[in-house]
């Protein structure tokens, strides 16, 4: 987009002097609040809204080279609430799109089957009519639908903003494992900043009034905002959502302080470590149960199988989840330590809050957190 503003016959500026250069197969995400201008920028890429002033270009080429129809078909369209036709079924929906690109009836059903299972639809929703679904699953027709032409670029606005936030989370996750997969070029529009921090591989903070406040990766949106309205506008506590940006490999795991639960008195006392009065006791697999006093385990057998384990909150899984997730698991345990396991769920070491703290510290000398 170079230079393109956009104000309304009424006066009304919703788009002013935006130059954004939007990379091909990633997910650029617009977010800013209600009336920034979103929906206006979005719709300037596929013409449904002529700029005032300025160009979008694609490829290199003013959009207004080519036939609208033709840049429309190149372009799947997603919006909140699916937009579906209300009385066609799920499967004919989707089918519409490869039909209008002369795709005979058996093809384009084939393909539209195709397209459920990627969006994780079942095959038996195919018959239904989309009252029949519920919000997310409409949405996800919605998506299917945009996918139909196979088109390299996908303009979503707001399309997961009406469903509830397990619902959200499930949309947003499909979407990632589909961009994976299809390495779409996705323009995102959204006014949560968690979900543009999410799925943006480049942010785009607008402002009242249509104008750029910033454009960055979510990481480098949250260590360096731009001005004081960015920084407003990502909340309060983005020092600790950038951890969400850095990875657990390279924490100082001990396994000392970890017993089975069949462990003799006389084992118990020698797993104590001078950091802490407590061991974390796993089941015979591995798998933790919870922090025991080890000076009580070492004095004698305890009644009942539990004991008096202390819970240990969540585990993060290291190499896969950020330091914000092992951080977290360390405040909600009440030793102050946090459990790391592998992906089968075996304990692999615990973490003391004061290890996760040098780890953040080391990120701030390193210069990548500020
Ligand atoms: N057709 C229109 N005529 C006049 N003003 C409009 C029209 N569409 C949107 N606007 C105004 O332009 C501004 C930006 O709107 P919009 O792009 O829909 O914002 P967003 O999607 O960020 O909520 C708002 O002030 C809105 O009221
Ligand atoms: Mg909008």
């Amino acid at each position: 987009m170079d230079a393109v503003t956009k104000r309304y016959p009424d006066g009304t500026t919703a788009v002013d002097r935006l130059t954004l250069e939007i990379p091909d197969g990633s997910i650029t995400v617009l977010v800013g609040p209600s009336g920034c201008g979103k929906t206006t920028t979005l719709r300037m890429i596929n013409r449904m809204v002529e700029p005032t002033e300025g160009r979008v270009l694609l490829d290199g080429r003013d959009i207004r080279e080519a036939p609208v129809n033709a840049l429309r078909r190149s372009m799947g369209y997603v919006i909140q609430h699916a937009g579906l036709f209300p009385h066609r079924t799920v499967v004919d929906n989707i089918a519409t799109v490869p039909r209008l690109n002369g795709a005979d009836k058996r093809a384009a059903r084939r393909r539209a089957l195709e397209l459920m299972e990627r969006v994780g639809l079942d095959a038996a929703f195919a018959k239904r009519y989309p009252y029949q679904l519920s919000g997310g699953q409409q949405q996800r027709v919605g998506v299917a639908r945009a996918l139909a032409a196979d088109p390299p670029v996908l303009l979503m606005d707001e399309p997961f903003s009406a469903v509830d936030p397990i619902v959200r989370k499930g949309l947003q996750d499909e979407l990632l494992r589909i961009q994976a997969d299809l390495g779409k070029t996705v323009v995102f529009v959204t006014h949560d900043i968690d979900e543009a921090i999410k799925l943006g591989d480049m942010v785009a903070v607008l402002r009242e009034g249509g104008r750029l406040a910033q454009y960055a990766p979510p990481a480098q949106l949250l260590s360096a905002p731009a001005d004081e309205f960015v920084e407003d506008f990502l909340g309060v506590d983005r020092g600790i959502r950038h951890l969400s940006f850095f990875g657990t490999d390279t924490l100082e795991l001990t396994t000392e302080p970890i017993v089975t639960e069949d462990a003799t008195a006389e084992q118990f006392g020698a797993a104590a470590v001078p950091e802490t009065p407590y061991v974390l006791v796993t089941d015979a697999a591995g798998r933790p149960r919870g922090w025991a006093d080890a000076a009580v385990r070492a004095s004698g057998p305890l009644d009942g199988p539990d004991g008096e384990l202390l819970p240990y909150g969540h585990a993060f899984t290291v190499g896969r989840d950020s330091l914000r997730a092992a951080l977290d698991s360390a405040v909600l345990s009440p030793t102050g330590w946090a459990v790391a396991v592998d992906e089968e769920g075996r304990a692999v070491g615990v973490v003391a809050q004061e290890s996760i703290a040098a780890a953040i510290r080391g990120a701030h000398r390193a210069g990548v957190l500020r």
